[in-house]
This record gives C-alpha cells, structure tokens and sequence, in this order.
C-alpha cells in the first residue's frame, strides 16, 4: 500500500515569469499571488501528514518549483533525470544534493544523454511506471528509464503522448484503482482497466489532482473534478494554482512525494 511520509518542494522565485508556457493568453504569473498560492500548497501537503523540505527559489531557472521534473522518486530509490527542455536541464544538478539527503549512492540512478526524460511524463501505480513518450522524454531516455527500473525489480511501460506537455497533464492516478483521464487518455488501452473518472474538456486542467495518504488534493475552480473525486469517498483538499497554470504548472510538478 502506498504512503508517502517525505515531499520535496522549492520556492518559485520573480523570475516564474519567465516560465515557459503554452498558455500566453492567460497572462504572465504575478509572484507575489504565486507565492500565496504556494505556501496554500505546502499547507495542504502538511495536512496529510508528510515532512517536508522547502528548498529555497532559484532565479537562473524560472521553471525549477516544478520539482517533478528532475527527478522520479521509487520505494527502491531515486532516478536523476535529464530535462528534455534546454532552459530546464540545469535543474538536474540542482535537485541531486537534496536527493542525496534520503538516499544512498547505490539507491540513484541517472538519465543519461542522448536519453531525455521528465518526471512529469512519469505516473506511478503501484510498482508499475506509465511513462509519457513526449517532446520532452524520448525514446532512449524511456529505455534508460526502463532498464533501471528492472533492475530494481520494478516495471514500467511508455505511452505515446500527442496533446499534452506531460503524461500527467492529462491523466493521475489517485490510488485504490481509481484514475483521472481527460482529452487524449479516455479511451486509452493503456488505462482500460481502471475505474476512469472521466475529466470534461472544458475541466481538462483539473485532471492534475495528487492523492496524498488518502487525501486528494484538487486544483480550484474544477467542480465536476472535486465531485467526482468526493463521491468516490477521498477526504479532499482544494489549492489555487492559477498562478503556476499560467506557465503549464499544476499540483503534481510542484513536489516530490516519496
Ligand atoms: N513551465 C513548465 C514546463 O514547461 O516544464
């Protein structure tokens, strides 16, 4: 059964402004609001009863709260991974001191180039890893990926994106058999045999839920989400994070969960 007692989360800084995005039409972050929106997140997370370590913002990488990425944290140990976005893959280097504070050499492993690899295209179920094949994780970083995880006895399998940045923009596993899907994932093979709690189009965004020991933490402003996700019997926590959907972030990217 999983339990998450540790999440890892870093500060945005001023220059989130700078993030890279597909959504310019929904403006620019305003960091103070972003910095709000953040301390509600460490707040939510606090609830469900994890530690947590707060690194402090790095301005030289305007994306680096999105904590995710760098890295892919297993119950056998932690994948450094290699950013498949050039102004992102400095965040690597970044993130492997503080990995190094739970987990022994021989419990890390690396992606190593020409492989690339974003732990937002990671979902785990269980000891099963989806990993997204998108224009930020390749195919040879999918093969590295893979090759650790059967070395530590666990499995993965890769799932060709089309739409979205990240395997886990569009679909989340919530514990318990239960998946969020949306756009491109609801009719998915990979995904059939999970009870599917369909994402409406125009909530697509709100598909980005994480489950935290039992509690599901749901992005404001995603009615039909936060029912679905109520009638399923979680214990729910709702954050604002229009600041972060403004530069593609949402509730997974911003931490680390182990
Ligand atoms: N702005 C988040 C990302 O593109 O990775």
């Amino acid at each position: 059964m999983t339990r998450f007692n540790h999440v890892i989360v870093r500060r945005p800084g001023r220059s989130l402004a700078e993030g890279i995005t597909s959504a310019s039409e929904l403006g620019r972050p305003i960091y103070e609001r972003a910095l709000e929106e953040h301390r509600d997140y460490v707040h939510a997370l606090e609830r469900c009863g994890v530690d947590i370590t707060i690194l402090s913002a790095l301005e030289a990488y305007p994306d680096s709260c999105f904590v995710e990425d760098p890295a892919v944290i297993t119950r056998c140990g932690a994948i450094i991974t290699n950013p498949g976005a050039p102004s992102r893959n400095g965040e690597k280097a970044e993130i492997e001191p503080v990995i190094r504070r739970f987990f022994s050499d021989d419990q890390i492993a690396r992606i190593e180039a020409p492989g690339t690899l974003e732990g937002g295209d990671v979902m785990m179920v269980g000891d099963h890893f989806f990993v997204g094949r998108s224009a930020r994780t390749n195919e040879e970083g999918i093969r590295q990926f893979l090759d650790i995880l059967n070395s530590w006895g666990l499995e993965g399998s890769e799932v060709p994106l089309r739409h979205v940045l990240h395997l886990k923009t569009g679909v989340n596993y919530i514990e318990d058999g239960n998946m969020l899907v949306s756009g491109e994932f609801i009719n998915h093979s990979a995904f059939a045999c999970y009870n599917k709690i369909v994402v409406p189009d125009e909530e697509a965004y709100g598909a980005n839920c994480i489950w935290v020991n039992g509690t599901v933490i749901v992005a404001k402003g995603y009615p039909a989400v936060l029912r679905a996700v109520q009638e399923l019997g979680y214990e729910t926590i709702v954050v604002d994070t229009s600041e972060f959907r403004k530069v593609d972030g949402g509730l997974s990217c911003l931490s680390l969960r182990f």
